[in-house]
């Protein structure tokens, strides 16, 4: 079978389609012919030896969620069901860029009848990424008022719609080419990071929903509420500034979670949720789909798909 493997660290050049055996299932695991899977920012990072990936670990397929129909089922994978549709967030030790991939029956859940492959690959990563960060640790509730950093990318998009269907206020942070894509998401007000300064239009909110890190974090304490909650995926808010504002400060990493795909792909089937995937890209070109999204304003996600 064909994978995408990083052999070592650098550029979009760096990343080499390989032949490798088709992997073998374990007990409570299926092998998955991979119809699509999508692109993260973790992937290039990961590439260009930004994250804790250490030389002496290469060489591994990248890629975190992939949507595709089950081959060949391990005798404890009582859930997944050979020839079922699946769609599944990956744990570290396997990578979706490739034709076959092992999916633990905990990771992976049936896919959203509503969607194709190439739909259903953009959501298991940055869906569960937003629902986690909104819920299991934000603790959103319906009539609460979230500022979510980043509205207009993968992650931020399913941020958006989740709030909006949970019954908050939804203020974002975009570039100028997002308000009215984030406007159609539902979002109730739009700010332009480069034009303005959010701390000066957007005010009272109970969860800072952080997806940028650094400077925008930091000022992010002055629109948050007394007893408000920052979350982010990136960097741990300051524990003191919390501490100051009888706030939570919360940094987590997003776990696959078949149970809650579940949930979202029931969202998706009722029409109260889509993923948007701005550009797809053949498996042999998964360098310049990193690339599109290291670099360009990306709106929504980047799919590899292997039917193309
Ligand atoms: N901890 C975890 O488990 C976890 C999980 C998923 C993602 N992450 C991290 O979370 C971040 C977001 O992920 P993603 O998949 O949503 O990335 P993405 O698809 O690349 O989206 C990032 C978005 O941020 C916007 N942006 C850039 N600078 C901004 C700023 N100063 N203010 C507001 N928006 C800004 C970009 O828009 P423009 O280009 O138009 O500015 C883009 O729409 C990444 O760093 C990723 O590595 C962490």
């Amino acid at each position: 079978m064909k994978a995408v493997r990083l052999h070592s660290f650098g550029g979009p050049e760096v990343l080499k389609l390989d032949e490798l055996q088709m992997p073998q299932p374990r007990e409570d695991e299926v092998v998955l012919r991979v119809q699509a899977a999508s692109v993260n920012p973790i992937d290039w990072k990961m590439r260009s030896g930004k994250s804790g990936l250490k030389r002496e670990q290469l060489p591994v397929v990248l890629g975190r969620d992939v949507s595709g129909t089950v081959e060949l089922c391990g005798v404890d994978a009582h859930t997944l069901r050979k020839g079922d549709p699946i769609y599944a967030m990956l744990g570290w030790d396997r990578g979706g860029y490739e034709e076959y991939v092992l999916v633990k029956a905990v990771e992976g859940a049936v896919k959203p009848s509503s969607l194709d492959h190439v739909h259903a690959a953009a959501v298991p990563l940055a869906a569960l990424t937003a629902w986690q960060g909104l819920f299991d640790h934000g603790g959103l509730k319906a009539g609460q008022r979230v500022l979510i950093h980043g509205g207009a990318g993968g992650v931020g998009h399913f941020a958006i719609q989740f709030a909006k269907a949970k019954g908050a206020f939804v203020a974002t942070t975009v570039s100028a080419s997002g308000i009215d894509f984030t406007g159609k998401l539902g979002a109730d007000q739009a700010v332009d990071y480069k034009a303005e300064r959010f701390e000066n239009v957007v005010r009272d909110i109970d969860l800072v929903f952080d997806l940028i890190g650094g400077e925008t974090q930091e000022r992010s304490w002055a629109v948050l509420k007394d007893g408000g909650t920052i979350v982010s995926t990136l960097a741990q808010p300051s524990e003191e500034k919390a501490k100051q504002r009888h706030a939570r400060a919360v940094v987590y990493m997003a776990r696959p979670n078949a149970a809650q795909l579940n949930e979202i792909g029931e969202l998706i089937d009722a029409g109260k949720v889509r993923p948007i995937v701005d550009a797809t890209f053949p498996l042999s070109q998964a360098g310049a789909a990193q690339q599109k999204l290291e670099t360009e304003h990306t709106q929504g996600k980047i799919v590899l798909d292997l039917a193309a």
